[in-house]
């Protein structure tokens, strides 16, 4: 079953700096900075009462949002994150529909300490999709 919007992704070169007005302007709360090596990202969010915004910053030569950043110097919506309640049985049913998961398939633990997987937007109307275990 398809639960919460989690939160929206924007992929910029520095993501302190983009979140930053989410802060003075809007008055958001913004989360301290975490690098998540794993990922390849550098992650701030953007607490809003029913979702979150994710800034995220390549991190290291091999990230898989650099040629992204590359390509959007500005930044840009990179991914939109769903929650469901059972990561594996969400996986499982996806890929019986003919979904593709990207990567070896195996949820990694992601920016909230739960498992995540991320699809192919090939598959979703050309938007990368997360999925994280709610
Ligand atoms: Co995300």
């Amino acid at each position: 079953m398809l639960g919460r919007l989690n939160h929206v992704a924007i992929a910029v070169a520095d993501a302190e700096k983009a979140a930053k007005i989410y802060r003075t302007a809007f008055g958001a709360e913004i989360s301290a900075t975490v690098p998540l090596p794993e990922h390849g990202v550098i992650t701030v969010f953007a607490t809003l009462p029913n979702t979150k915004i994710e800034f995220i910053q390549p991190l290291g030569a091999d990230s898989p949002i650099a040629k992204f950043v590359e390509r959007n110097p500005d930044g840009g919506i990179h991914h939109i994150c769903y929650e469901v309640p059972d990561i594996i049985a969400a996986r499982d049913n996806l890929i019986k529909e003919g979904a593709r998961v990207l990567g070896d398939g195996q949820p990694k633990i992601g920016a909230h300490g739960k498992p995540v997987l991320f699809l192919h937007p090939k598959d979703f109307s050309g938007a990368l999709v997360e999925i994280e275990q709610s």
